[in-house]
């Protein structure tokens, strides 16, 4: 029998000052998505996006190579660009200090009459990025170690369960609000204990709940499941195609992110943003090759908004509300020493992530 151990207390996941040592901590000295590659293919294009707090901008640079800034003028600190775009050069609005795509200073109203103003020495503040299959991820800790280090192994299984991982492109988003805190919504993405009940898609269609499982990975937790009725799916699948064609599942990389294969290697991810201690807001993403038209799909990132996802929310914005209560006691984590789908060891490697995030 394995040692009880009891969930987090409510206030992890309620306390605003708990949110706040969390954007000071673990959510800005760990990877997280920024965006895809492939929404900024030429010179110039940038997309901005916010981290614990932060507002950032990538940005692809003459050379091809895409780079990452604080969204923040390097003069008197007014944002340099909103939303996405094109820029040949970034121009300040405020005093229109004008920056190259490589972040450096090139030119000034009047900064020549300074003697000793170094346009060299100045520069935008960049941020440590990794581009895994297409997928930028951002860390704001600039002696971060490799994502390979945190998550071993992901990227070349990515590559074997999905041939086409790098000419993918985002084609269907779906942003989903949830009025609970991110670690709640991310517990529930991270257990399988409440899928049999919640979840009548999911338990009788493909996956074979008995066989699912999550194990950690170094700071990933990988889902695995054996499939079922391959002949039943929604899609044509070739399940000669490749060795993986057949398998679903899935790697959550920590803190916000999960990259997830159904068979027929297709793709989707997730991906979450915390507001604030009662807010989080979840993003699906559905890609295809080249970014095709696909009705597959669209119709895919549709059942799944109307079942999976709708079923979650209800029970994440439930949680909340009872996290809240003062009649609320942590109770025992179900922690089966054998796993499988009806046990919580995910949940205690997450909650063990969670309290060194907390608790420093
Ligand atoms: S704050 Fe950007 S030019 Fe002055
Ligand atoms: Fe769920």
């Amino acid at each position: 029998m394995a040692e009880v151990t009891h969930s987090l207390d409510g206030r992890y996941y309620t306390d605003p000052k708990v949110f706040e040592i969390e954007q000071n901590g673990v959510l800005a000295e760990t990877w997280q998505f920024a965006g895809h590659a492939a929404t900024i293919p030429n010179a110039g294009d940038y997309f901005t996006f916010q981290l614990a707090g932060e507002d950032l901008f990538c940005i692809r640079g003459r050379d091809g190579d895409i780079q990452c800034f604080y969204n923040v003028c390097q003069h008197r600190a007014h944002q340099l660009v909103q939303g996405d775009g094109n820029a040949k050069v970034l121009v300040c609005p405020y005093h229109a200090w004008s920056y190259g795509l490589d972040g450096k200073l090139m030119a000034g109203p009047n900064i020549k009459s300074v003697r000793g103003f170094e346009k060299s020495e100045i520069c935008l503040t960049s941020v440590k990025i990794e581009n895994m299959h297409g997928f930028i991820f951002a860390n704001l800790d600039p002696n971060a170690k490799p994502m390979e280090d945190w998550f071993p192994n992901v990227r070349d299984e990515l590559a074997a369960h999905v041939p086409d991982i790098d000419r993918l492109k985002p084609v269907e988003w779906v942003e989903i609000p949830e009025n609970c805190n991110w670690k709640v919504s991310i517990e529930n993405y991270s257990e399988c204990y409440h899928c049999t009940l919640n979840h009548p898609t999911f338990s009788t269609g493909v996956v074979k709940p008995e066989t699912y499982d999550i194990q950690p990975q170094g700071y990933c937790l990988r889902h695995t499941t054996e499939s079922q009725q391959l002949d039943n799916m929604s899609y044509p699948i070739d399940l000669n195609a490749n060795e993986y064609a057949g398998v679903y599942s899935s790697w959550f990389l920590w803190p916000m992110f999960s990259f997830q294969v159904y068979p027929g290697n297709v793709l989707n991810t997730y991906h979450w943003r915390a507001i604030d201690a009662d807010h989080v807001v979840v993003w699906r993403g559905w890609y295809s090759i080249d970014g095709a038209p696909s009705q597959v799909m669209k119709d895919l990132a549709k059942q799944d908004r109307e079942t999976t996802v709708e079923e979650d929310i209800h029970l994440v914005e439930s949680v909340q509300k009872g996290l809240k209560s003062r009649g609320y006691v942590p109770g025992p984590l179900v922690v089966d020493p054998a796993c499988g789908v009806n046990s919580e060891h995910s949940i205690l490697a997450l909650q063990k992530w969670m309290r060194e995030g907390v608790d420093r």
